[in-house]
């Protein structure tokens, strides 16, 4: 069992995409372990992707996240992280597979509706800036 960090960004909790980007991942078959709506601060946002702080990017998105709420998940299956990056498709929506979260729903590549940990290291930082260990409830999945 792997976990991983998603989120669906302010422009499609502004465009009420939320229940579409969830439903895919349940269809998917991954287990929703823990949810919850949050409305990250720029320091916030500065603070998850400080992976990214020197690229030119990083002033103009970290502002688009700290937009309007953004609801952060923890999803859980085997696999889960390379599974959902499938889901999701590429960063840039113009280069995403059809089909995917991104190439159906997102209009640029800083505004492309989801994010989701890409390494087992990135899951490790992601999930506990969200979630403690209160919030990932164990329970039984009904299969799909
Ligand atoms: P995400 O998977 O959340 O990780 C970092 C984010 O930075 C990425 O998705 C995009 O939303 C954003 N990003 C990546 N490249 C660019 C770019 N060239 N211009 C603007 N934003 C970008």
């Amino acid at each position: 069992m792997e976990r991983t960090l998603v989120m669906v960004k302010p422009d499609a909790v502004r465009r009420k995409q939320v229940g579409e980007v969830i439903r895919r991942f349940e269809t998917a078959g991954l287990t929703i372990r823990a949810l919850k709506m949050v409305c990250l601060d720029r320091r916030d946002a500065e603070g998850f992707y400080q992976v990214h702080r020197e690229r030119p990017f990083f002033a103009s998105f970290t502002q688009f996240m700290s937009s309007g709420p953004t609801v952060a998940m923890v999803l859980e299956g085997p696999e889960a992280i390379s599974r959902v990056r499938q889901l999701m498709g590429a960063t840039d929506p113009a280069r995403a597979e059809p089909g995917t979260i991104r190439r159906d729903l997102a209009t640029s590549i800083e505004q492309n509706v989801v994010h989701g940990s890409d390494s087992p290291e990135s899951a490790t930082y992601e999930i506990p800036y969200f979630f403690s260990a209160l919030e990932l409830c164990p329970y039984e999945r009904e299969p799909n």
